[in-house]
């Protein structure tokens, strides 16, 4: 059965895709490859809609009052089954964002330090620093952070001023890349000689669009042990669901949960817990899933397609296996504010590759979530032809 899409079109609704309701809106005519955001149309309106109305009917007043510390039982038991953990070893999470924040709050003090990738996550880094967490960077290579960089990182700061190590081994932003299972194992082994934990930030894990196997995340390999895997539904139903869950030794769960928002609050985003066990528990989350995939799978191939046919060999576009976003790497030569800038007055939005740390070189990420295929291909046609008209190499 494929999930119905009949009820609820989002054509009503589009007068509220705006500046004031929306966090990030293009001007009109803008094709928009900036954002990590999904389509309006790849949003589960029609789905969501009677969750509510469903866990209300099953949990009644359970619903409507503080919700358990560490998350209602219903859906820490379902994702424990989805990701090979145990309850306990869950914490429901207002979305990877709450969760990174709640983290730098617990591991980190003001002058600590945090290793990431050299070109990771911007907004990751931006919650690190908001708790004076310093960000140490460290070099990457087309299976994320290398562990010689790693160890020097973790050697050179020395013991105890490593708050933890960020990581996105699957799927990464900006750069799509996923670490194989040695590399993964690498990173591990360093980390534990060193005593730092690591925070898997594991965003786009469910978003694979080709048939390959996935390494296990490094919290499975690791059995959780030292390692806190973040998991959201933002990318994969909503991002307005505000929605996550973080998988951690029980332990780490249990202290995480005593901590004074939680005691005082409750559970995060207690009834949209609720709403979303329902949608996890009988099948129609994976049915979701397969329907996502396809519908993103269709528009990355269609970016990439539009993208090498206009842009030949000069510019190596690379083709992520899963997530949202292609990372483009130009003639280092090339100046990126200058692409960007090109782009913007051809009426195409999108991330300079600097935003994402100090990797060097020349790079933008295209997001290929927002628009359906037609618009990426207006858009590739768009870059196309403002890259060629736009300064040559200096
Ligand atoms: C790597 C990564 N982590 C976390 C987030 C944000 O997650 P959430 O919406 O669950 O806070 C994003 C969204 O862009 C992301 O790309």
């Amino acid at each position: 059965m494929v999930p119905s899409r009949a009820t609820v079109s989002p054509l009503p609704h589009a007068r509220w895709w705006r500046a004031g309701v929306v966090q990030a809106v293009a001007p009109p005519g803008v094709v928009d490859l900036e954002p990590g955001y999904l389509e309006p149309g790849l949003l589960p309106v029609s789905e969501v809609l009677p969750l509510y109305a469903e866990a209300l009917s099953e949990f009644g007043p359970a619903a409507l009052t503080y919700g358990a510390n560490a998350g209602a039982e219903p859906l820490r038991v379902l994702l424990g089954e989805r990701h090979g953990c145990a309850p306990d070893e869950v914490l429901v999470t207002a979305g990877t964002s709450q969760a990174l924040a709640l983290l730098c709050g617990v591991l980190g003090e003001p002058g600590r330090h945090v290793v990431v990738e050299r070109t990771s996550y911007d907004l990751g880094r931006r919650i690190m620093a908001d708790h004076g967490l310093r960000v140490l960077e460290a070099d990457a290579d087309g299976e994320g952070v290398r562990p010689d960089a790693l160890e020097r990182a973790l050697a050179g700061t020395g013991a105890g001023r490593v708050a933890f190590v960020y990581l996105t081994p699957t799927f990464h932003n900006p750069t799509g890349t996923v670490a194989g299972e040695q590399r993964r194992r690498d990173l591990l082994a360093v980390a534990a000689r060193h005593g730092v934990p690591i925070v898997e930030d594991d965003a786009y894990a469910e978003l694979c669009l080709d048939r390959v196997a996935l390494p296990p995340p490094l919290a499975a390999l690791a059995e959780r042990r030292g390692v806190i895997r973040l998991g959201s539904f933002a990318k994969t139903l909503g991002p307005g669901l505000r929605l996550g869950w973080l998988e951690a030794e029980p332990e780490v769960v249990r202290a995480l949960a005593a901590r004074g928002q939680l005691v005082s609050g409750g559970a995060l985003n207690h009834l949209t817990s609720l709403a979303v066990a329902m949608l996890l528990g009988d099948g129609r989350y994976d049915l979701r899933l397969s329907w996502l995939r396809a519908q993103l799978r269709l528009r990355r191939d269609t970016l990439m397609a539009a993208l090498r046919a206009g842009l030949g060999e000069s510019v190596t576009v690379d083709r992520p296996t899963g997530g949202f976003f292609t990372w483009l790497t130009f003639d280092p030569r090339r100046d990126e504010g200058a692409l960007v800038a090109a782009a913007r007055d051809a009426g195409v939005a999108v991330a300079p590759g600097s935003r994402f740390g100090g990797a060097g070189g020349t790079h933008l990420r295209l997001a290929y979530s927002l628009n359906p295929p037609d618009r990426l291909a207006e858009g590739a046609a768009r870059l196309a032809a403002a890259w060629r008209n736009e300064e040559s190499p200096r």
